[in-house]
């Protein structure tokens, strides 16, 4: 079913790429070109170190380079033309909860059209499973450091699966074949063959001394030392270039490992022979930009005569010499839109609002469901509600017993604040690069990631904190259904307002450690100043009460329960703690004055209103900030 593309050439031109390295600038790429048309296979070679993922990173739009260009088919490559491409990373990121045929009907049902119909797309993924030879472990979770899942070539194979189902033009890989057996390697490498020859794809691949068999598998070749690009062209003109240089790649040898001995060379002057020399190739190739076809064969053949390449060579190399010279537009299509040149229609999205929120949604709450299966969460949910229930079994409510209600109460609210909001910051940093990555590709809407993730919460939020909640007012003998219920839905609101806290955090920080320690601070002081239990909180920290997530659903939650107590005569109080009963010794203490003596005196309506805007607040904030806050995996 892959579409087959008619023509593409990506054309990387005198790309330089600079970052700041402690107040200074430092050069990771310079000056990088190459041409690269459907069809072929082009593999970047270098030592570590020596700039392939960021170069990649650049093509794939993932870090913006300091000057240069890079276009396809003369245009600049932008959003929406690398909306056609596909990156697999050096580091294979997916939901740690999923089995692969989840993660691949995931991705089959987000990224391919929405015509597709369900026994194709199970088509497709079957031919990817099988030719990256996956069917075994189709179902085994993914995992991740706490669970034991595929393997980590499995894990590669799973990344170029998912990839291939979304059917791009142009298929970059940084290291696809590290750390593998060679028979795996071979078989990742047959597949990507595949897609360049039989489904005309363009494909870009960084690669790590590849075998010999593999290395005859590349069209073209860029060779990387330290940012410097010291080769660009056909893979078979690479070893007479350097036998020009002086360095003779003996028979027998892997040419892959022969290049890579060049490439890794410390000598300083055989650095700058190297690079002297690919430097005055491009310059002549650029330079020649405007000239006749004639003149070009001029040029190519002072060239030929300077590298002394033999004449069974000289045609492909100046049919090479073409095609790193034209990379202006094309003058048949320059102005055209490309989607249309390539026969596709493309809408912006592959699918609709509607299937990209039901798949995320989906994806979501099986990741939800795994880790609360693992158990941890509900086993110290269970712990902190059997040691409550020793302690405050049935202490019911009365005046005597108002302080331990309000103790109950105040550790309900402080830990179903502190575990939503702690709940998602700790999961953040793993789902983090697989949104990156998706976003990058323009998989779906943000507003359909933004509204999954509300969903996803759900099985945290109505497992843990109802049935606690409902336990903690039983055993607590704390009133019935007419108290439960309203505080029941105050303190859901409350919990699924701190997710939308911890999700705003994890986006908005630039680590776990800062998301952390900043929910901590907030938190802290939020217990600390609420000034029910502290009557001495100077009165220009008093306005602090007001931010504070917790007072509000505290001070719902107690009043409610609170209005239960019958009046007491003050005589039977302890005096001091109400200023009334100070005046005059027969007057009776109500509901009222036990609140107020906690410093609770907004009416619950008000509360509730409250806990409605902050809700809707936070939300909005962590919508703005994963909208507008730029993140990067680099
Ligand atoms: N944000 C950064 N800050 C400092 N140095 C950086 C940054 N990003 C990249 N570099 C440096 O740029 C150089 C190229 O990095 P890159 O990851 O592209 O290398 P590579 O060729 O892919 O290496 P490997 O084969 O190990 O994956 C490295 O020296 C790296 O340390
Ligand atoms: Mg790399």
């Amino acid at each position: 079913m892959c579409t087959e593309v008619k023509h593409l050439e990506l054309a990387v031109k005198e790309v330089f790429f600079k970052i700041k390295d402690k107040g200074k600038d430092k050069s990771i790429l310079n000056g990088v070109s190459f041409s690269v048309k459907n069809g072929e296979i082009l593999a970047i070679l270098g030592p570590t170190g020596s700039g392939k993922t960021t170069l990649l990173n650049l093509i794939s739009g993932r870090q913006k380079f300091t000057s240069g260009k890079i276009t396809l088919n003369g245009q600049t490559l932008d959003k929406r033309l690398r909306r056609r491409l596909a990156l697999v990373q050096q580091q294979d990121v997916f939901f740690s909860q999923l089995t692969l045929i989840e993660t691949l009907q995931f991705t089959a049902n987000i990224r391919m059209p929405e015509s597709t119909s369900a026994s194709q797309k199970q088509a497709e993924i079957d031919e990817i499973v099988q030719s990256l030879r996956l069917t075994k472990c189709l179902n085994t979770v993914i995992g991740d450091m706490f669970v034991k899942g595929l393997s980590g070539g499995e894990k590669k194979r799973a990344s170029i699966a998912c990839e291939l189902l979304t059917d791009p033009d142009i298929l970059l890989l940084d290291e696809p074949t590290s750390g593998l057996d060679s028979t795996t390697a071979r078989d990742i490498m047959n597949c990507i063959h595949d897609s360049a020859k039989i489904h005309k794809k363009l494909v870009i691949t960084t690669i790590h001394q590849p075998a010999s068999k593999l290395y005859h598998m590349f069209d073209r070749l860029v060779l990387l030392s330290d940012g410097y690009c010291l080769y660009n062209g056909e893979s078979k003109h690479v070893l007479p270039y350097f036998q020009q240089l002086g360095y003779t790649c003996e028979s027998g040898y892997n040419p892959a490992d022969f290049l890579m001995d060049i490439l890794s060379t410390e000598d300083e002057s055989e650095i700058n022979k190297f690079r002297s020399h690919a430097k005055s190739h491009t310059i002549e190739a650029s330079s020649n930009n405007d000239i006749t076809s004639n003149n070009r064969q001029g040029n190519w053949k002072d060239k030929k005569d300077e590298l002394k390449i033999s004449d069974s060579d000289t045609d492909s190399l100046l049919e090479e010499t073409r095609v790193s010279i034209d990379l202006q537009p094309e003058k048949t299509h320059g102005s055209g839109d490309k989607y249309l040149i390539l026969g596709r229609h493309e809408d912006r999205w592959t699918t609709g609002w509607f299937t990209q929120y039901k798949a995320l949604a989906g994806r979501g709450l099986k990741q939800s469901i795994g880790v609360l299966k693992q158990g941890y969460t509900l086993t110290q949910a269970a712990i902190v509600t059997v040691l409550c229930s020793l302690v405050y079994f049935r202490i019911g409510v009365s005046y005597e017993t108002s302080r331990d209600v309000f103790g109950l109460m105040f550790f309900y609210v402080g830990y179903w604040t502190f575990i939503p909001a702690m709940t998602v910051i700790s999961s953040y940093p793993a789902e983090r690069p697989v949104i990156i990555k998706e976003r990058a590709s323009g998989a779906y809407r943000l507003s359909a990631y933004f509204c999954s993730t509300m969903t996803s919460v759900l099985p945290d939020l109505f497992i843990q904190p109802v049935v606690m909640f409902v336990l903690f007012f039983w055993i607590g003998g704390f009133g019935g259904p007419a108290e439960l219920f309203p505080a029941l839905i105050i303190n859901l609101l409350q919990a699924f307002a701190c997710f939308g806290l911890g999700q705003f955090l994890s986006v908005l920080c630039k680590d776990l450690r800062m998301a952390i320690t900043t929910l901590f601070s907030y938190l802290i002081s939020s217990y600390l100043l609420g000034g029910f239990f502290s009557r001495n909180v100077p009165i220009w920290m008093e306005w602090i009460k007001y931010v504070s997530l917790f007072y509000y659903p505290y001070a719902y939650t107690i009043t409610l329960i609170v209005s239960g107590i019958d009046d007491i005569p003050c005589n039977q109080t302890k005096i001091d703690e109400f200023p009334k009963c100070n005046h005059n010794a027969s007057l009776f203490v109500t509901s009222e004055d036990i609140l107020e003596q906690s410093n609770v005196f907004l009416p619950p309506y008000v509360i509730f209103i409250i806990i409605l805007c902050y809700t809707a607040l936070i939300r909005l904030a962590s919508y703005l900030v994963l909208r507008f806050k730029k993140e990067t995996l680099v």
